[in-house]
């Protein structure tokens, strides 16, 4: 039976990781795979998260399960995380949340939910977009279209051309959005281009789905919010994947959730249904610790500020390295792009064959794509980073 198998080539962003780990040389620096580190290239368990932890572990009193829609409490506390505490969908009974494995559970079960919806479904995503989407989405058999995203002389938005292109979608397609820190490239839309965005959507009867992973860690858990609010606020139906992953640090305890906002009450109870019966086929379950975790957060005025206040600071470094970086690459050129761009991630709009040299010579890793992520510099490793990237620059 298995005779017949090819070898798969690496996920290029886990096949990355694994190269770094085997790198023996102590002073290199890894840009790769997207998760935050601090000062020190650690990705530290949040204090927040250690001590509600700890509360758990001396409170929880059962592992019976816990169904397939996840902790009703995690579920509700997410959702006006989202939108916001006094959002009508959410008082009104049009949305649905449910708690995922993770922001990958939530898009995948979100795009088995379309395919429910209508199996011709067809979904548009930007380009360039995170790699993982295609497989999320495709390998539940909806069709994917692209629309381009990014100018990629000037490494910001091509709103221009994103709008004509995405004139062409038939009524009932859906278009996957990054609600704020684009990945891979950091290029957000702003205030009037999400605006405009909604309008599009409203007019030709297009399904928004948004893919808000990095929520708190562009401007802010409100500002990057925005967009997702504008557009609950605006259509009738709006879905949004999120992750606990970066902004509660939990990447390992695969903890997401997926909202559904549907046009009524009624039409959104059976959507939930059908969204619950795509889970139970799946993975019957999400796993709990993760959740139970961020909904004692969330719940906990103390823990809830405390974890705030971390998150705050993340944000700020991020925003306080990608100032430094781009004045110290100015000499190589204009990186002022770096310093507008949110999130983790920019590109450096540097060859494959740079990519290589940094990689082989100098020990600094990032993806291909020249996709760095900037909270895996420091105020140590950024001298010397932008020292090579300069150097490599002109060859
Ligand atoms: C990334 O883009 O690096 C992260 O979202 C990690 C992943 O799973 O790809």
């Amino acid at each position: 039976m298995f005779e017949q198998l090819k070898t798969l080539p690496q996920d290029p962003i886990l096949g990355l990781m694994k190269a770094f780990r085997e790198d023996p040389r102590t002073d290199k620096v890894d840009l790769g795979v997207g998760v935050y580190r601090d000062e020190a290239g650690q990705t530290p368990i949040m204090t927040a998260v250690q001590a509600a932890e700890r509360r758990l572990l001396g409170t929880e009193t059962t592992k019976a399960y816990i169904g397939p829609a996840g902790a009703e409490g995690f579920n509700q506390l997410i959702g006006q995380l989202m939108l916001g505490a006094g959002h009508s969908a959410l008082s009104d009974g049009r949305a649905t949340v449910v708690q995922t494995p993770g922001g990958c559970g939530a898009l995948r079960m979100a795009a088995e939910f379309l395919k429910l919806c209508r199996p011709d479904t067809t979904v548009w995503i930007s380009t360039p977009t995170w790699a993982n989407h295609i497989p999320l989405l495709g390998g539940a058999g909806l069709t994917i279209r692209e629309y381009p995203y990014l100018d990629r002389t000037t490494l910001s938005v091509d709103f221009d051309a994103m709008i004509s292109c995405l004139e062409q979608a038939d009524s009932g397609d859906v278009v996957l959005l990054h609600g704020c820190c684009h990945n891979p490239s950091g290029a957000d839309l702003d205030a009037d281009q999400w605006a405009a965005i909604t309008d599009l959507i409203e007019r030709k009867g297009l399904l928004p789905f948004i893919d808000m992973a990095y929520q708190g860690l562009g401007e802010g858990l409100e500002q990057d919010a925005q967009g997702v609010r504008l557009m609950a606020e605006r259509l009738p139906e709006v879905i949004v994947a999120s992750s606990c992953s970066k902004n509660f640090g939990l990447y390992r305890e695969r903890t997401g959730a997926l909202m559904l906002i549907a046009a009524t009450p009624a039409q959104g109870k059976a959507a939930a249904s059908q969204l619950l019966s795509a889970i139970r086929s799946h993975y019957s379950m999400p796993p709990s610790h993760g959740a139970a975790v961020v909904e004692l957060i969330l719940d906990s005025p103390e823990l809830a500020h405390q974890w705030q206040t971390e998150l705050g600071a993340m944000c700020d470094r991020i925003l306080d390295l990608r100032a430094a970086f781009s004045k110290a690459l100015a000499p190589a050129g204009d990186f002022s792009f770096i310093e507008r761009q949110r999130g983790m991630f920019s590109f450096l709009g540097i060859t494959p064959q740079q990519v290589q040299i940094l990689r082989e010579e100098f020990g600094i890793y990032m993806l291909d794509s020249s996709r760095i992520n900037i909270a895996g510099l420091s105020a140590a490793t950024l001298p010397c980073v932008s020292e090579a990237i300069r150097e490599v620059s002109g060859r």
